[in-house]
């Protein structure tokens, strides 16, 4: 196992007696795609500028590292790993997005030539070419974001902040960006995201912290966070109705649908739990056609663990 990619413990933050964040403790695995989910005003910017070296944390906050480096004692070894793409984007709108890629080559004192190499390649990469000797007020808000990701990977970071790198697209750029990042951790870099939407957590993050008053409500997989809370359920279906009859009786606690010959039992879709009724079935000798378990989704867990605290839901078919 390697040194995590970021680790904090006990992460504090007030501004005068707000208190923003109240002992944040997270890790995230190296490669891997970490998601920071909450509403607006929970800390999440916060947290990414403390975590990003750009804001101090308090000073009782307990020890964070960044690409193994403690953010206290060597801020300049962290900052080096790193890449930021803010909420509101660095791009010079003023300049073309060309412009903008070699000025960013330049504060990394990349060569002239070194420079136009990056430059044309991240231009092709992000599909900014046709655009890039346009000023980047010109280009959309997909357009721009995609540029401000590519002026961060100038540097060659191993870890990138994407502070809330979807909000305000449209569905189609969502996808495009929702790509972008899956690719970045393909190459190897790990990626920290903020965002206010459940589904995009649920689909690029293979962790998920909850943020809610200042703490870590929850954090785990997609999985392990619907799990905690009530309302999973195995589906078995027979295409035998005598099976189908037996199984009723075998497992007890179960709601029937006796037209599709299928029956619920509730479930968390723990291993254990699955054991037992499968155990049940092969007690009484009956084998289901079909077996799936419903976990409820993230929406469901984050009522559950906010009481409701307000994300913006969004229109499934927007997203898809
Ligand atoms: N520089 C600051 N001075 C005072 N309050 C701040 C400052 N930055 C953030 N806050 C407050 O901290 C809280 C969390 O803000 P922020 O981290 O931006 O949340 P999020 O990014 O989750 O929307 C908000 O109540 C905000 O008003
Ligand atoms: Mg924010």
């Amino acid at each position: 196992m390697t040194d995590p990619a970021i680790v904090a413990n006990g992460l504090r933050k007030s501004y005068g007696d707000k208190v923003v964040l109240d002992g944040v403790d997270l890790a995230v695995p190296e490669g891997t795609i970490f998601a920071l989910l909450g509403p607006n005003g929970a800390g999440k910017t916060t947290a990414v500028k403390i975590l990003s070296t750009l804001v101090s944390p308090d000073p009782a906050s307990g020890e964070i590292r960044v690409g193994g480096h403690d953010l206290a004692a060597d801020p300049q070894a962290a900052r080096a790993a790193i890449g930021v793409t803010g909420q509101f984007s660095a791009v010079d709108g003023l300049i073309t997005g060309e412009e903008n890629m070699l000025l960013m080559a330049d504060l990394h004192h990349l060569s002239r030539s070194e420079g136009r190499r990056v430059t044309a390649e991240l231009l092709e990469r992000f599909d900014l070419v046709e655009a890039a000797k346009k000023p980047a007020s010109t280009y959309s808000g997909g357009m721009k974001r995609r540029l401000d990701i590519a002026m961060t990977l100038v540097g060659g970071p191993r870890i990138i902040f994407l502070d809330e790198p979807t909000t305000g697209l449209d569905p189609r750029s969502r996808h495009t960006m929702w790509q972008i990042i899956r690719e970045l951790v393909t190459g190897g870099v790990t990626v920290f995201l903020t965002t206010q939407y459940l589904e995009e957590a649920d689909r690029l993050a293979d962790r998920i912290a909850v943020l809610d008053g200042g703490r870590i409500a929850a954090e785990g997989t997609a999985e392990e966070l619907k799990r905690l809370i009530p309302g999973g359920h195995v589906r078995l279906r027979f295409s035998d109705p005598a099976a189908y009859r037996s199984a009723v009786s075998a497992l007890g606690q179960v709601t029937t649908d006796d037209e599709a010959l299928a029956l619920q039992i509730p479930n968390d879709g723990s291993q254990r739990e699955l054991r037992s009724v499968l155990d049940r079935l092969e007690r009484a000798g009956i084998e289901a056609d079909e077996l799936t378990v419903h976990t409820p989704d993230l929406d469901d867990v984050f009522f559950a663990l906010t009481g409701g605290a307000g994300l913006p839901h969004q229109s499934k078919e927007s997203v898809r």
